[in-house]
């Protein structure tokens, strides 16, 4: 052995040995924690048989296993259902820190208008090139298509986004909406008791169709993917949410070619998590771009989980007047600003039906829509060259509001005048 490497053992043993549990304890706001449900991370150099050999001795301590192992990219994990004692009885310096179990939820605002249960009176006509004019599209795409406000003809180009995959991270999503002309398919579900990732709330079909439906969306060739991990009432634990996150990647690595057609869209939002912050940036590392709200407080998205997800595409709401929505958070976090008030998209209670949402639960599907759809049309290969292009095509200095640290940069597809 070399002798620095022999010297730095010799003084690092006993650091570790006289700190067995440095442990990191991430507290989490009282009213949302899951009592007796933990979520241990283990530090990323840690090996896949190091992990194991971490469950053999939870096992042989508590008597049970991990509920679930998280094993993707940099995320390890274990979901643990124990108590303060049988936490402290597993801990391990292979441990990076133990977060309680704590509730997720949607955060959109419903917009002052009513339901609708026609198909929105839209009609698109193609040119020679592909490109095409939508008319009577949702104001969000006309406001993405063009680098004035004030016209909501959809333009965008025909052959972009086949062959991509945008994975939800949400509620469900009613596949047989006529939005998805059978691009929606069922994923997974995390949620206890709940088998199908149907949408028995509404938001994830609503989302959904922002980021592919035929009328109501920016992909219109994308598949989604329902993967479920908030319930009826729009709410989850974080141990749904990542173990959602952890389906996603895997299925979007055994599929071919998929980690360069793949995003994944998360319009969730709770308390300051390192853990689903972890778990976003692994997806992230792992090849897909991943779109996440800033979320409603009308504060700044770091204070926040996932938005203050690192190399995650951070999504601030604006409105039909280019104003930052009074509600969504801002500030240096915040990576590109589209619309997010009345948004008009597929809804859960008919396959025909459509609803109004406001949030930036609604702003997050047009970035995925708009990464998938850029991504194919531009052979675009990481999430980081897809942020860029995102970023350098937006319109600069249109957004009225204050946006504390963050750039004022409107999403744009680079398409009508
Ligand atoms: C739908 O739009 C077309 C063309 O703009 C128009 O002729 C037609 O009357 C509209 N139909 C409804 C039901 O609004
Ligand atoms: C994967 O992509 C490569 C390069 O574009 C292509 O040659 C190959 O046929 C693709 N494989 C599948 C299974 O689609
Ligand atoms: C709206 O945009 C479309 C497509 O770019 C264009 O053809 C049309 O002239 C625009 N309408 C107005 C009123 O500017």
């Amino acid at each position: 052995m070399h002798l620095s490497s022999t010297l730095s053992l010799v003084f690092i043993l006993p650091l570790i040995y006289a700190f067995p549990f440095r442990t990191q304890q991430i507290g989490r706001a009282a009213q949302d924690v899951r009592p007796g449900n933990y979520i241990l991370r283990y530090h990323d150099y840690v090996s896949d048989a190091d992990v194991l050999k971490h469950e053999a001795i939870i096992q042989a301590k508590l008597g049970i296993g991990c509920t679930t192992i998280y094993n993707f990219n940099t995320f390890k994990g274990c979901h643990l259902e124990t108590d303060p004692a049988g936490l402290q009885a597993v801990a391990s310096p292979l441990i990076l820190s133990s977060e309680p179990d704590s509730l997720f939820s949607i955060s959109p605002r419903p917009a002052p208008l009513p339901p609708v249960t026609v198909r929105p009176n839209s009609s698109i006509s193609t040119s020679s090139h592909d490109m095409s004019t939508e008319t009577g599209a949702p104001w969000g795409l006309g406001r993405i298509s063009h680098k004035k406000a004030g016209n909501s003809s959809y333009v965008f180009d025909a052959s972009a986004c086949a062959g991509t995959t945008i994975y939800v991270i949400d509620t469900g999503i009613r596949i047989t909406h006529v939005e998805f002309g059978g691009r929606a398919r069922y994923g997974a579900s995390f949620v206890t008791g709940v088998v199908l990732p149907a949408d028995d709330h509404g938001h994830g079909t609503h989302v959904s169709g922002t980021a592919a439906g035929s009328s109501v969306g920016v992909c219109h060739g994308a598949e989604v993917v329902a993967v479920k991990v908030l319930d009826s009432t729009g709410f989850g634990y974080n141990t749904w949410i990542i173990a959602g996150i952890q389906w996603a990647v895997n299925v979007a690595l055994s599929r071919s070619n998929t980690t360069r057609q793949s995003v994944i869209s998360i319009s969730i939002g709770g308390g300051y998590s390192p853990t689903l912050n972890a778990a976003v940036t692994a997806a992230v590392a792992a090849g897909l771009p991943v779109s996440v709200a800033a979320g409603n407080n009308g504060e700044d998205s770091s204070l926040f989980s996932p938005s203050s997800a690192v190399n995650a595409m951070i999504v601030g709401a604006t409105d039909i007047s280019d104003n930052k929505a009074y509600f969504s958070n801002y500030d240096k976090g915040v990576s590109i600003w589209v619309p997010g008030v009345d948004v008009l998209s597929a809804f859960n209670t008919c396959d025909q039906c459509y609803f109004w949402y406001s949030g930036t639960s609604q702003a997050t599907p047009h970035v995925a829509g708009l990464a998938a759809y850029l991504m194919t049309l531009d052979d675009l290969s990481t999430p980081s060259k897809i942020l860029s292009k995102i970023r350098s095509l937006a319109t600069n200095r249109l957004i009225v509001g204050s946006l504390g640290g963050s750039s004022n940069k409107l999403a744009y597809n680079g398409n009508g005048a």
